[in-house]
Formats: structure tokens, C-alpha cells, sequence
């Protein structure tokens, strides 16, 4: 693959060193025993039984997968089971005193609640029966546009309950990206609040959600406002507007039955950034997802129910979803959820919250340990961080610096490192080492789960050589996968099929799944990703559409063409950059970009801010039109241009590079 990539991959390893996993974590793993592995490939699929026997079934499945119409895989069939009663109600009898979630408020100075699994149990069944009485039936897709407050979880479990499937969208998206995505669901109901709190300052979210609402393009039969501001905000209530607390207090003591769902109804979808401007509407399963997040917690993440386990993710993210609701949940355990950001009030937050909960694990991503390590050791070793057993990482590359900052000044070097790859798609995490098991390699995420094939293949599908770079594919299907994109099998199979697929074939031996994602694969069978192939950046472990932000862009009066590239940003891993051309007239300067970025971040939401918006009279484009992204690429991230000559308007390039230098 490209050279660069290879210059890039050499500096990543060249350090590269083994870390056997610490003896005292072994002794009590979850996983332990190597022969897992072999154990896995002999039995598959009859292997999955393991994940799925981490849950309760109403009705036993009959047939772990059913592979006669691929790419439409269907697993645990004929099985019927329900994921609220699995996160809540069968822990109730053991657990119901015990905290399932511990939430953190950002404020210092307020209240941090806990719910146990009896309060916690109690509010869900309250929340459904209120959802329940304003209509929401069965497979009707509840959207929320929530911030990290416990009524995320509550709702989302609340859904689960009555067979409701919940679309989250993240909050920090903006009002047009809720309304694309209520479109999309063709979803009536939207539970949302009132705001939150960021770096001590209060967001007025209601406002943004009543925006958003303003651009669906079918009837909202009901909207369901959470209070966290209290006074602090006062937002109008429109007629269909119902504040959460109200609600409840209507239905104190309601039980609702959980409904059976067959393993593979739709539990959940969330919608990702693809390459073209819509969004795909992930599609996610009752049956298989929930073992997939069960079975991974416990293997990879390694969670007990005794333990508190603390994920900083967003739950408007896949990663919320797996590992800080229905994983941790399904597991019994006590899961944490902290309201705001890691430098507030001070640098050591999250080393405060650590400390005070005695947090068992803590999983959070590669942008975040940069930042730690920029902000100083003097942070972390001002507190007692012994309680931590494992750490993980999630998202993005980690680089091996940052690999081993993390545990040493983090974890002791007395905890287990893993670095976990894996999608939106996956359900749940696909690579990385089982901690109890497998030496950790700083900077590659590790083997394939046990039960997993995921080769790193050339153009032709043919695997690589240890070493080679090529892309990742998976050539078997898993539990936790995706069963399509919402309402629209077609592009499931042209966007995670047709590259490496016979699509006219029966065979699910002839077909192969593509994350679009570059990797490498060492003579440990070690896998190194590379990174997107695809026009999609990963800011901050946070995936963005170059398409979607170009049309915001080229939406802007005066601007008559543009295109967004990712380049590499110390940070955040990699940053938006934006070249515009404009029409005539109009004056490229800094007002005009500051019109840009405004309306990247309406149409998407903050974290697509361009980087930079570099005006050019002219885009590199091949002979037949293509913009050069790649060479755009290479100017963002300052690197030799190289051959140019496939170019038609060679020229363009130094005059871009000569643009971007004076900027
Ligand atoms: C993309 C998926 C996984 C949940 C959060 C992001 C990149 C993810 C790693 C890792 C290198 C990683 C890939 C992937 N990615 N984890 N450990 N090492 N890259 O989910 O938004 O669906 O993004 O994130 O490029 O395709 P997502």
C-alpha cells in the first residue's frame, strides 16, 4: 500500500517491545487459559453458545447461526429474550442493593447519584410504562438527544423493555444532524433535556433539540424533556412536550412485563458517518449484539460483578452503548458515568473519580492519554489510582509513547493494556489481546478475538505477508455484527461487502466483510491498523464524513467548491482541513471563513470544525476529475508530494502548499 504508510508504520514500531501480562492480574482472570483460542476455531460456531449462555433467554435458540442468505447472517434463531430483564431484572435477587450505575455529575459541589439495581430496575419500569402511555409501541424507533445524565441509560433501557428500538444521537451533534437522523428512523418520539453542564458553564441543549425538531419532516407525536438545570434554564414547553419527572411520578411503582423479542429483532440503531453525505443507520440485534458486549466485558475488559467499572466515553457514541450500558449491565456489575470533561474543575478529574470510586478499570481513548500526558504526570500521581486492575483503549491508533505513559504512570505497570479495535459495525470489540492471555505490543491492538478470522489481504483478497500492509477484512461473521443499514440493503452490501465478496455466490465462504480500514499483521499474527481507506477522518476517536462536511461547506453562499481532507493533528489524531474555491467575487478572508466553520458546525456539531480553511483558486484533480485527496492530505500533514504527474493542473499543487505555508 502507500509508501508513506510504511514510513509512518516503521517510526510506530520501531521501538516495538513485549509486555507480558502482570502475574497478580492473571491469577484472577476471567480468561486465562490459551487454548481458548484453538478451542474457538474447532467448535465455530457452535463456540458462540459461550457468549450467548452469558444471558437469559425466555425461549433457547435453535440454531447459533444461520448463514443460508449471506451477508444477511442471522444468529441464536428461533431464541427469544429480552435486554432490559438480562441488564436488570435477573440481578435484582444478588444485586439489587448493589450500585449499577454510579453517576458523576460535573459540578463538584452537587449531589452524584446512585442507582442500585432495585432503583435502577424501578425508574426503567416507571420510564416504560410512561413511554408506553404516550403510545410508543413495539419496533417503533425512540430517538434521544441526551448528554451523559443517568436518564440516558434509563431510557435506553426503558425502550429495551417494551421492544422499542432507540436511535442516540450524540448531543454535541447539532440541531440538523438530530433532524437527518429522526428523517432517516421516520421516528415519532424524541426524549431529550433541558441541558448540561460543560467546563462549568451550563449548555442550553432544549434549544438545539427544538431546532432540530423544527426540520423533521413528519409528525412528532411526543417529546420527553429530562430536567438536569433546574432554574438555571427556563425553556418553553410546547403541548407534546412532557417533562421526564412528571412523567415518572405518573406511573411510581409501574411494572412492565418485559416483552420477549426474537434474538434477532432490532434492539438498537445507531448512525454513522459513511462516505457519502447520509448517514448509515446501523443496525443492531437483541440476540447477538447483547452477547457480543456481554461476552467481549467479561473476556477483554475482564469485569466482575463486584467490580466498578469506569468507561469515558460518550454514550451517544457505539462505545457507550457496548461498554458503558448493556456490557457492563448484562454483567451485573457497577458501571460509572461521569457528566463532563477531564480538566474540570482541575487536569486530575478523572484521577479524583478514580480514586474516590476505587474504579477496577478504566477504558477510554488514545486523544484522551495525549492530553494526560501533555497535562503532566504530576496529575495522576497526585492520587491513589491502586484500585485500577486493567486499562483499555478505544477508537484510534494508540502510538507506543502513549501506549507506555499509560501504564506506567496510570496503571503502575501493574495493569494490563489493551488496545481494542473494533467499529460502530462490529458491535464490539473484534481485536486486541485477551489480558489474562496474550503479551500486550505497545502500538499493535493484538490477535483476533478467539472464534474470529480477520485477515489483512491485498487488493485481490489474497492474505499478505507478515510485515506488508493491506486491508483488514473479516472473513467470517461474528454475533455482534450489524445485520444491515436501516431500511436500505443495498448499500449494506456495497459499503461492507461487494470489495472483497463473490455477491452472486450463496457461499458464505465467498463473502467477506470491510471495515475500510488499512492494516498489518506481524509473525505473532499481531494486528497493526493503519488507519481509514476510506473518505472518513477520525477525529478524536470520532468518525466524520468528508462528504457531510463538504456539502455543509459548498452550501455557503459564495463558495463554489470544496474538499475536507484529514490531516494529522498532535491531539486529536487527526484534524479537518478545508479547501475552498470561491466563486467570483467573493473575497476568501477571515470572515468568509469564519461563515465556513460556523456552518460546519450546524449542519454536524463542534467536533467537525475545520481545522484550517485554505482558499485556492483551483483543486488537484486527476485527468477525469477526481479531486487528489491524498495529495491534499500530504499538504495538510506537510509531507513530500510526490509524483504529481497524473495530475491535469500540476501547478495548483505548489500553489496550495504556497497558501498554506503564508496562513
Ligand atoms: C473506526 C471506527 C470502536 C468504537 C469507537 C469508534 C478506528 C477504532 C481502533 C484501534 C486503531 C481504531 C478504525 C475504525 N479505530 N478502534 N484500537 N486502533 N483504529 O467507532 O466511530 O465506528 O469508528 O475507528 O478506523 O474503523 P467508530
Amino acid at each position: 500500500m502507500q509508501e508513506e504508510q510504511d514510513v509512518e508504520l516503521e517510526a510506530r514500531l520501531a521501538d516495538q517491545e513485549r509486555f507480558e501480562p502482570p502475574e497478580s492480574f492473571v491469577e484472577q482472570a476471567n480468561v486465562a487459559d490459551g487454548s481458548v483460542y484453538e478451542e474457538f476455531e474447532e467448535e465455530w460456531p457452535g463456540c458462540w453458545t459461550q457468549a450467548a449462555d452469558l444471558l437469559d433467554w425466555d425461549e433457547e435458540y435453535d440454531t447459533v447461526l444461520d448463514d443460508s442468505n449471506p451477508p444477511f447472517y442471522e444468529w441464536f434463531t428461533g431464541g427469544s429474550l429480552n435486554a432490559s430483564a438480562n441488564c436488570l431484572d435477573r440481578h435484582l435477587d444478588e444485586r439489587g442493593d448493589e450500585a449499577a450505575i454510579e453517576w458523576v455529575g460535573e459540578p463538584t459541589d452537587e449531589d452524584n447519584r446512585t442507582f442500585t439495581y432495585e432503583e435502577l430496575h424501578r425508574e426503567v419500569n416507571e420510564f416504560a410504562a410512561a413511554l408506553r402511555e404516550l403510545g410508543v409501541g413495539e419496533d417503533d424507533v425512540v430517538t434521544m438527544y441526551m448528554p451523559m445524565v443517568p436518564e440516558l441509560p434509563i431510557a435506553m433501557l426503558a425502550c429495551a423493555r417494551i421492544g422499542a428500538p432507540h436511535s442516540v444521537v450524540f448531543a454535541g451533534f447539532s440541531a440538523d444532524a438530530l433532524a437527518t437522523r429522526m428523517n432517516a428512523a421516520d421516528s415519532e418520539h424524541l426524549v431529550t433535556t433541558d441541558g448540561y453542564y460543560r467546563r462549568g458553564d451550563h449548555l442550553e441543549h432544549k434549544a438545539k433539540a427544538d431546532e432540530g425538531l423544527a426540520g423533521v419532516d413528519h409528525e412528532v407525536s411526543d417529546v420527553v424533556v429530562v430536567d438536569r438545570l433546574g432554574d438555571a434554564y427556563d425553556h418553553p414547553m410546547a403541548d407534546n412536550h412532557h417533562a421526564y419527572g412528571d412523567l415518572v411520578a405518573e406511573q411510581a411503582g409501574a411494572a412492565v412485563e418485559p416483552v420477549s423479542r426474537d434474538a434477532e429483532d432490532m434492539l438498537f440503531l445507531m448512525y454513522t458517518s459513511g462516505t457519502t453525505g447520509q448517514p448509515k443507520g446501523v443496525k443492531h440485534t437483541t440476540g447477538g449484539y447483547l452477547s457480543w458486549a456481554a461476552w467481549t466485558s467479561q473476556s477483554v475488559l475482564d469485569i466482575k460483578p463486584e467490580d466498578t467499572y469506569f468507561c469515558s466515553a460518550d454514550i451517544g457514541w457505539i462505545t457507550g452503548h457496548s461498554y458503558i450500558v448493556y456490557g457492563p449491565l448484562a454483567l451485573g456489575t457497577t458501571t460509572m458515568m461521569y457528566e463532563g470533561t477531564p480538566d474540570y474543575p482541575e487536569k486530575d478529574r478523572l484521577w479524583d473519580i478514580v480514586e474516590e470510586y476505587e474504579a477496577d478499570q478504566l477504558y477510554t481513548a488514545p486523544t484522551a492519554i495525549r492530553a494526560f500526558m501533555k497535562w503532566g504526570t504530576e496529575y495522576p500521581d497526585s492520587h491513589d489510582l491502586s484500585s485500577l486492575r486493567l486499562l483499555g483503549t478505544v477508537g484510534e491508533p494508540i502510538n507506543p509513547r502513549a501506549w507506555k505513559w499509560y501504564y506506567k504512570h496510570i496503571g503502575g505497570e501493574d495493569c494490563p493494556v489493551v488496545d481494542t479495535w473494533w467499529q460502530t459495525e462490529t458491535g464490539g470489540m473484534m481485536v486486541t489481546t485477551l489480558p489474562g492471555v496474550k503479551d500486550m505490543k505497545p502500538g499493535s491492538a493484538g490477535p483476533p478475538l478467539p472464534g474470529l478470522d480477520v485477515q489483512v489481504v491485498d487488493t485481490n483478497g489474497d492474505e499478505v505477508e507478515p510485515g506488508e500492509a493491506g486491508y483488514l477484512t473479516a472473513q467470517k461473521p461474528w454475533p455482534g455484527m450489524l445485520r444491515t443499514l436501516y431500511n436500505n440493503d443495498e448499500r449494506y452490501i456495497s459499503e461492507y461487502w461487494e470489495e472483497y465478496s463473490d455477491t452472486d455466490s450463496d457461499d458464505p465462504d465467498d463473502w467477506v466483510y470491510f471495515p475500510e480500514d488499512g492494516a498489518k499483521v506481524d509473525e505473532d499474527g499481531y494486528i497493526t491498523v493503519l488507519g481509514r481507506v476510506d473518505d472518513v477522518i477520525n477525529v478524536s476517536g470520532h468518525r466524520l464524513g468528508t462528504m457531510e462536511i463538504e456539502s455543509a461547506i459548498v452550501g455557503v453562499e459564495g463558495v463554489a467548491e470544496a474538499a475536507v481532507v484529514g490531516g494529522d493533528h498532535e491531539m486529536k489524531g487527526e484534524a479537518v482541513y478545508a479547501y475552498v474555491i470561491t466563486e467570483d467575487g467573493q473575497e476568501g478572508d477571515a470572515a468568509f471563513e469564519e461563515e465556513i466553520v460556523a456552518a460546519v458546525e450546524d449542519a454536524i456539531g463542534p467536533i467537525a470544525r475545520p481545522e484550517a480553511v485554505v482558499f485556492t483558486p483551483e483543486l488537484p484533480k486527476t485527468r477525469s476529475g477526481k479531486i487528489m485527496r491524498r495529495l491534499l492530505e500530504d499538504i495538510a500533514n506537510e509531507e513530500d508530494l510526490g509524483d504529481t504527474s497524473t495530475l491535469r493542473n500540476p501547478d495548483v499543487v505548489e500553489d496550495i502548499e504556497a497558501k498554506v505555508r503564508d496562513d
